[in-house]
């Protein structure tokens, strides 16, 4: 079950959601900025093979955060942006290690 509203008797099931939302089990693709259609794999793709080092650069190489209509495109009613820095904060941690050999490229 995806969601439901008790008051409503609605319930939607995962085969009735369109859109995979990203923080759900196994959403493939795993779509962080909705409005754009922009993956976390192409965040991360960004950061690791084309030098991405923040927000303006992912806007720039992905299309993220353009066109924003994040109140009934998100699946949060909200920006992806804070969403988005999490995933440059994390992948440049770990991109730090992977270039000072602390762990292996996968
Ligand atoms: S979800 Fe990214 S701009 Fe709306």
């Amino acid at each position: 079950m995806s969601y439901f509203n008790k008051e409503e008797d609605i319930i939607l099931r995962k085969e009735d959601i369109k859109t995979p939302i990203w923080f759900k089990e196994d959403a493939d693709p795993k779509y962080i900025c909705y409005c754009n259609k922009v993956t976390e794999s192409q965040i991360t793709d960004a950061i690791m093979n084309e030098d991405a080092k923040n927000m303006k650069d992912i806007i720039r190489i992905t299309g993220a955060m353009l066109n924003g209509e994040c109140e009934t495109k998100n699946p949060l009613g909200k920006c992806c942006g804070p969403v988005i820095q999490e995933i440059i904060k994390k992948t440049l941690k770990n991109k730090s290690k992977i270039d000072n050999g602390y762990i292996d490229k996968k």
